[in-house]
Parts: C-alpha cells; sequence; structure tokens
C-alpha cells in the first residue's frame, strides 16, 4: 500500500515537472508576464455570470417566461421557425450560415450575430438600429425575412390562447389591459437573454489567474494592442460598443469579395457619413461564430483577422501575430450556461 503510494507520488512529481519545464520553455520573462497583464487589464473586462440563486421568483419567473417565447414557433407567422432557429444554442447562439433562411424560406442580406453578451453591447444589430435587447426582439417577430409575422393582434391570439402564457403574462404583468402585449413580450424575451452570459478563459486571466491562459495567447493580446485593434475592440465584449466604418483603408468588399454591397448605417439614419458603417461587434466566442462580417462574406477567423489588420489599420499582420491573435480568440470561447438550452 505505502509502496503503491510512494510510486504514485514519484510519478505525480516527475511528470508536474515535465509540466513545469515545458511550461518554461514558452514562459514568458517575468516583466512581460506584468506588462501584458496590466495592459490586458485596461483594456478588457472580465464577465459576471448571473447568479440564479440570489434572483427573487418572480424575476426567475420572467426568464423562464422569455425562454418559453424564445424556443416558441408560434412566434413566426408559418410557425416554423423559433428564435433559437438562428440564434441555436449549440452554434453559440449563431447558426454558423452566411445568412439566414426565413420562414418562407426567404433570405436577408446579413449575417446572424450572436445573442450570447449580445445585451452587454451598446447596440443591436449590424447598423446599431436598436438600443438594448428588450427593443431589438420585435424585430425578428415581424421581420419580412426573419419571423415574418404580419401585424400584432395575430401574434396576440396565438399566444392568449396558451395556458401557460396566460398565467405568466398576468402574474408578472398584473395590470390587465397591458398584461399581454407586444412590450411585455420583448420585456420577457430580453430577460432571457440578459442570463445569456459566456464566461471564459480569458476571465480566469483577468480575474489574476496568469496560468488560465497559454503564452501564445499573451502574444495574442499583446499582437492585439500592438496592431491598433483596441480602439475599436475593448472592453467585456471586446467590441460591440461603437460603429466604424468598414473599411478605414479602401473599399471592404475588395477584401471579402461581397457580391452586394451593404451601406450599413446609412440605410437607416440617410445620413452621408453612416456610409459603410456597421457596428464593431463583440469578439465573445468569435472562434464559435464563423462565417464573419456583416454578410457572413468571409469562412475563415483567420482570414478575418488578416482583413482586418489591412483594411481597419493599414498594417499586413506577421503570420505569427495571425497565429498568436488566433490563440488570444480562443481564450474569449466560454461555457453557455445550461438553463439557455431547450428543455
Ligand atoms: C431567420 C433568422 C432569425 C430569427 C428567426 C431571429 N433572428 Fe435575431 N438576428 C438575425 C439576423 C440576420 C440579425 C442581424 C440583422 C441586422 O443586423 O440587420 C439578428 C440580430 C439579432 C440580435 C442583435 C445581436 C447583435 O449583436 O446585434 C439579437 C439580440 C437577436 N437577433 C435576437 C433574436 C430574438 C430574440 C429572436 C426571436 C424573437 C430572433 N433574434 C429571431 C436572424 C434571426
Ligand atoms: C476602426 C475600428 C476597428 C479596428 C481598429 C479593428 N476592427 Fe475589427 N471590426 C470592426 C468593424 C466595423 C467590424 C465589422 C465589419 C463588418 O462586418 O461590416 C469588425 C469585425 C471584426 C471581426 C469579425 C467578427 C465577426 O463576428 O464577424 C474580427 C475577427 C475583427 N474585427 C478583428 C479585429 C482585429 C484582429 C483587429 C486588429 C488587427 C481589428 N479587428 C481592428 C472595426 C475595427
Amino acid at each position: 500500500m505505502n509502496k503503491l503510494f510512494l510510486i504514485l507520488s514519484i510519478t505525480i512529481i516527475s511528470l508536474s515537472c515535465n509540466e513545469q519545464t515545458k511550461n518554461k520553455k514558452n514562459d514568458l520573462d517575468p516583466k512581460m508576464e506584468q506588462i501584458i497583464f496590466h495592459s490586458a487589464k485596461s483594456y478588457f473586462t472580465p464577465l459576471k455570470e448571473v447568479d440564479f440563486d440570489k434572483l427573487t421568483p418572480e424575476k426567475k419567473q420572467m426568464i423562464e417566461l422569455g425562454k418559453r417565447l424564445f424556443y416558441d414557433k408560434r412566434l413566426s407567422n408559418k410557425q416554423n421557425l423559433n428564435c433559437a432557429s438562428c440564434h441555436d444554442m449549440k452554434k453559440y447562439g449563431t447558426d454558423n450560415l452566411p445568412v439566414s433562411p426565413g420562414d418562407n424560406n426567404q433570405f436577408g442580406t446579413r449575417n446572424t450575430p450572436s445573442v450570447l453578451n449580445a445585451h452587454l453591447q451598446y447596440a443591436q444589430f449590424w447598423d446599431t438600429r436598436a438600443r438594448t435587447v428588450e427593443e431589438q426582439a420585435s424585430g425578428p417577430i415581424f421581420g419580412d425575412f426573419e419571423m415574418n409575422m404580419p401585424d400584432t393582434a395575430t401574434l396576440l391570439n396565438r399566444l392568449q390562447d396558451d395556458e401557460y402564457y396566460s398565467k405568466a403574462f398576468a402574474e408578472l404583468f398584473p395590470k390587465s389591459d397591458t398584461s399581454l402585449t407586444i412590450k411585455t413580450i420583448t420585456f420577457a424575451i430580453g430577460a432571457f437573454e440578459r442570463t445569456l452570459i459566456t464566461p471564459a478563459p480569458i476571465d480566469d486571466y483577468l480575474n489574476g489567474d496568469l496560468n488560465a491562459i497559454s503564452t501564445k495567447a499573451k502574444l495574442g493580446i499583446k499582437a492585439f494592442v500592438d496592431n491598433g485593434c483596441i480602439p475599436c475592440h475593448s472592453t467585456s465584449t471586446v467590441g460591440g460598443q461603437m460603429a466604424q466604418k468598414f473599411a478605414l483603408y479602401g473599399y471592404y468588399w475588395d477584401y471579402t469579395n461581397s457580391q452586394y454591397i451593404d451601406k450599413g448605417k446609412f440605410l437607416a439614419t440617410q445620413d452621408p457619413s453612416d456610409k459603410f458603417v456597421f457596428k464593431v461587434p463583440q469578439l465573445r466566442n468569435v472562434e464559435k461564430t464563423s462565417p464573419y462580417f456583416h454578410d457572413g462574406s468571409v469562412k475563415t477567423l483567420r482570414d478575418a483577422i488578416i482583413i482586418m489588420g489591412k483594411a481597419e489599420t493599414n498594417i499586413t499582420l506577421k503570420d505569427e501575430d495571425v497565429d498568436n491573435i488566433l490563440e488570444f480568440f480562443k481564450t474569449l470561447t466560454g461555457k453557455i450556461p445550461k438553463h439557455a438550452y431547450e428543455n
């Protein structure tokens, strides 16, 4: 017994020594380690998970109601699509298609962004036309290219007949004349979306665990900073906090080979200075949300990184920097909360 224990301990010690020497080889010198850690801390902030134990029963009921609506196909005209048809949790809140088919198999021109962490952005949609997730949620329900509902009355009639809904809406919004409305529906969906937070290795790192990410990923943070990505991509969502012209150098379609030229925010505002302006997307889980850009025109993350260098910072990135930025991006891939999935 003792002998076995001794052998086991020796094996473990020698294994961990191997691990240490292996790490040492790639390790940054302590000064560089600190420089990168401090710059990461000044540009990015860690995500905070929702603590369900601390929520009131009403709040929990609201989230559950929002979740039911998110997964309910009655929200689409032909009753064949729910929000998750395009925002699939198994695909990190997207569908991994360039553009998504609507309820009548019709196609829009814009790529489906993720619903994960979306509420942490300053605005919703590629052209920022909705501010909050609540304001956003009625868009797809009535959008011609999405769920295509003809009008509010049709939607409310469908939901009124459902026992769970009539009870939940009446309890959560007690004023009977305003209990089931577009406003209360989108409020509940928003409450659910606000719980879709995906903490990742980068958050452990930002919280002080220097071993949470690899040396290559740390060098990726350095490359991301040194190559001028930070002014547009920072905070807890590594983006999603402003809109910018794509491209600042040249025309975006020369980089992406896009067939359709989308004028971006200009279509919503008619302001000439908004031509080709798009929301800077958040980069949480970006490794998993291919294809990239507002029209899903670029398949690989590597290509998207190279294009960004040329289009937004006028730099041809070194291969090594691209590799390291890719490693950094992988540390943004988080845990999808269990309650996000359909029951
Ligand atoms: C047919 C596919 C489809 C369906 C169904 C759909 N969406 Fe979307 N969603 C999209 C597309 C495409 C966009 C981007 C449109 C744009 O920017 O103009 C989007 C954008 C969003 C955004 C903004 C994210 C961001 O980063 O800007 C949120 C949030 C969202 N959808 C939530 C929902 C909810 C909630 C539902 C159900 C009520 C829903 N979606 C149904 C395709 C879909
Ligand atoms: C001037 C602002 C700006 C700078 C600087 C910038 N970006 Fe972006 N980034 C954007 C905008 C705007 C988009 C969306 C463009 C579009 O799809 O129309 C974007 C999109 C991306 C995407 C695609 C994400 C997705 O989900 O489609 C990646 C990846 C990315 N940027 C990485 C980088 C990297 C790496 C750098 C530094 C080399 C960088 N960005 C510098 C504004 C910027």
